[in-house]
């Protein structure tokens, strides 16, 4: 008998069955059984199952043969949208109706706040439409904070392309080591870091006439900052027009933290997004999101697809097999773009997630989190969500920092559907079990400035004249413990007397965009004669990006390659030894190549290099250097980060000395074999244990020497000129 749609056959029948027919009752069984993607189900959770990868080549034979659903859905994602114009495109934003009651709201209120979906057109448009009612007719700008670079450089871009002028004329960015504004600048994109940086040189931001803290709902520690000063500000500069812009949630808190300053609400346009979640947790979510964008390529309409990776890392390996997969099911499948996006992407490569999906194509987008609001890219209707985000957090006990792959919020996976739902009905997988997104997320994301380290943000307030940091102005305030940590710290490092005024030192430091301890290394290096290259050893460290390139296919030359640039004394000194190497053949490209060093990376170090230097000279410090052996390198380093200190235990293990965490050295290290007895460490970094990255080997009586107030010569008795320890915690406190 031959298998009607849906019957159970007994397997020993089945086989009796001509083959074409075995192999369309089993694609039926497949795509009833496993698909529920097209159920037209309305129920808010679904469940689903991922394929193997010879079932996705499979079904896909199917519906090739099969099915015309493709091309018949085709026009969701194939639409003539991209060919509208800009004109056109601004007009169908949803902000656009409103754009004469905006105006008139911001000219009777000194503060608004703006409340609308992502992709309203708050960022792009706002601004715009303020420049057109007359502005920055006084020769005062127009300013716009974002949470992240990458949207502030790729905002001003759109933006500059809608007015049609040179991106750094009439519109500009300005983002930490960049500075693409001109004298003609009108519309200015900003990070937030950067326009706290700007009120040391204009506490009153006397050329703006209107400032727009946008993506307030980010609540990143120096929006958070802002908010207070720029409240402070606006009671003086009546002139000065505050516009708060959030995507969603939060407008209330911000109404009143602002007295009662008026909410505008651009009404959302939003189409459903059916959720799914997977049965079981995912033991390796990227794999899993291969086979996820498969089956949805494979499976479903036209759309592009959109997936949230924790960082550049995971997006890199995630590319990588997705390619590998791609090119192994070969023409059996449509065309899939794949594309990346993250923090320190160079800029062009960004442009690409923004150009239109050519026709008969899907595009599939590997994000950060910036995608969740920040960025707004057109044509998605498939969300993929694995749950998971990187954060940094700080412990105010132990005084560590650490950077961690954590669940996101509730708040944060909602944020996430909803970029499937903007243009058509889109569909969100959820790589997490109902029952996790109900029971083990939290509601909202914990904002930046009570969970991490506030040493920065305290020096910049130190520096604006605010000396009563408990009374700051805050909308949520931070842990006491952590601003009392942060104010020892900045003892500690000499930035700060024991009034906890700025003293001389602290006053320098608050001149460098970096992290205290980065600052307080860098003006060492006068005393150490060694600033030639702790600049350099600083700009690599400030490329978080991957220095060293390892494609999967030459893992072992990379290795070798990477190895031959190790020196003795550690992590730091090995990367001084790259970036010399690279500036000894000319910044040359190929010299790159043929050291599987990534060349953006190096690229960007030398500008960050040079930011450096220049800095440098603004507190006077000359670049020198004299020294050939590492010694007053290590000191210079050690004069920054006498926090990040370990000493060697037992079993590969170290313990920080402050606190006696366990920690290890990370193997990718060039001491990771060696295990010195001390170390600095640059960062921990937790994965399935903590790690210590970047690292050099120290004396402890350094310690002594570059933090006298903070170390005791109890502390570090046991020192250098004994060979590895037999006894542990004879002087530390015991394991117990
Ligand atoms: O700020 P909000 O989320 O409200 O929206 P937006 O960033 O102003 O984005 C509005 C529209 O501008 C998006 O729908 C995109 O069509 C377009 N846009 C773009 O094409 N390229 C960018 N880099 C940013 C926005
Ligand atoms: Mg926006």
């Amino acid at each position: 008998k031959k298998g009607e749609k849906g019957e159970y056959i007994e397997v020993d029948e089945r086989e009796k069955l001509p083959h074409s027919e075995q192999k369309k009752w089993e694609a039926e069984q497949l795509s009833s059984a496993l698909f529920s993607f097209g159920a037209k189900d309305s129920k808010q959770q679904q469940e689903y199952e991922l394929l193997l990868e010879d079932e996705i080549a499979f079904v896909q034979a199917l519906t090739m043969d099969g099915s015309k659903d493709n091309e018949a859905k085709k026009e969701i994602s194939e639409t003539e949208r991209k060919k509208m114009d800009i004109e056109e495109t601004k007009r169908s934003l949803p902000v656009f109706p409103f754009r004469d009651d905006l105006i008139r709201a911001i000219q009777d209120h000194q503060v608004l706040i703006i409340e609308g979906e992502t992709g309203s057109g708050k960022t792009t448009q706002v601004p715009q439409y303020l420049y057109e009612a007359g502005f920055t007719k006084d020769g005062k700008k127009i300013g716009c904070t974002q949470p992240r670079r990458v949207a502030a450089m790729s905002v001003a871009a759109r933006v500059a392309e809608e007015m049609k002028v040179k991106l750094g004329n009439e519109v500009g960015y300005s983002i930490r080591f960049e500075d693409c504004t001109s004298e003609r600048t009108v519309l200015k994109y900003m990070t937030d870091g950067t326009l706290h940086r700007e009120f040391l040189s204009e506490p009153d931001l006397a050329s703006y006439s209107v400032m727009i803290i946008d993506e307030a709902h980010e609540r990143t520690l120096h929006t958070d900052i802002l908010f207070g000063l720029v409240k402070d500000i606006s009671r003086f500069r009546k002139d000065l027009k505050l516009l708060i812009s959030s995507a969603t949630l939060d407008a209330e808190k911000f109404s009143s933290f602002f007295d009662d300053a008026p909410i505008f609400r651009i009404p959302g346009r939003r189409y459903p997004v059916d959720l799914y979640y997977t049965k079981a947790p995912e033991a390796d979510y990227i794999d899993a999101c291969v086979v996820s964008i498969l089956q949805i390529h494979v499976t479903q309409p036209l759309g592009d697809v959109l997936v949230f990776l924790t960082g550049q890392e995971e997006i890199e390996t995630c590319h990588e097999i997705l390619t590998d997969r791609v090119k192994r099911l070969g023409s059996k499948i449509k065309e899939l773009l794949i594309l990346p996006i993250y923090a320190n992407l160079p800029s062009d490569m960004q442009a690409k997630i923004f150009e239109p999906t050519p026709p008969n194509a899907r595009k599939v987008i590997l994000a950060t989190n910036i995608a969740e609001t920040s960025l707004t890219i057109d044509n998605i209707i498939y969300v993929i969500d694995p749950g998971f985000a990187k954060q940094n957090n700080f412990n105010s006990r132990t005084g560590m920092e650490t950077l961690m792959v954590v669940p996101i919020s509730k708040a944060s996976a909602n944020q996430r559907a909803g970029r499937a739902g903007r243009v058509a009905p889109g569909k969100c997988f959820r790589l997490y079990t109902a029952w996790a997104y109900q029971h083990e997320l939290e509601e909202n994301t914990v904002p930046e400035i009570q969970r991490i380290n506030l040493g920065n943000a305290v020096l910049m307030l130190k520096a604006l004249g605010i000396n009563d940091l408990l009374h700051f102005d805050f909308l949520d305030p931070p842990p006491t413990e952590t601003l009392v940590l942060a104010l020892e710290q900045l003892y500690a490092l000499g930035a700060l007397n024991h009034h906890g005024e700025l003293t001389k030192m602290g006053r320098r430091m608050a001149e460098f965009p970096v992290d205290p301890m980065m600052a307080k290394m860098l003006l060492a290096s006068e005393k150490y004669k060694c600033s030639e290259e702790i600049v350099s050893i600083a700009a690599m460290l400030s490329v978080n990006g991957a220095i060293f390139y390892r494609p999967k296919d030459k893992i072992i030359h990379a290795d070798t390659a990477r190895k031959n640039f190790n020196q003795n004394h550690g992590d730091h000194l090995s990367l001084l030894n790259v970036y010399n190497q690279w500036a000894e053949s000319d910044y040359s490209t190929q010299w790159c190549y043929e050291n599987f060093i990534q060349y953006r990376s190096m690229k960007r170090a030398r500008d960050v290099r040079e930011q450096l230097v220049n800095l440098m000279q603004r507190v006077e410090i000359d670049i020198v250097s004299g020294v050939t052996e590492s010694i007053n390198i290590r000191k210079a380093i050690t004069s920054g980060y006498f926090y990040h200190i370990a000493k060697f235990s037992k079993g590969g293990h170290y313990k920080t000395v402050k606190h006696n965490q366990t920690v290890m050295i990370h193997p990718n290290s060039a001491l990771f074999e060696d295990l010195p007895r001390w170390v600095l460490y640059h960062e921990l970094v937790f994965t399935t244990k903590e790690f210590m990255r970047q690292v050099i080997e120290i004396e402890s009586k350094w310690l002594l020497e570059v933090a006298p107030h903070y170390y005791k010569a109890k502390e570090l008795e046991d020192s250098t000129n004994k060979k590895m320890p037999k006894v542990v915690g004879r002087s530390g406190p015991s394991d117990a």
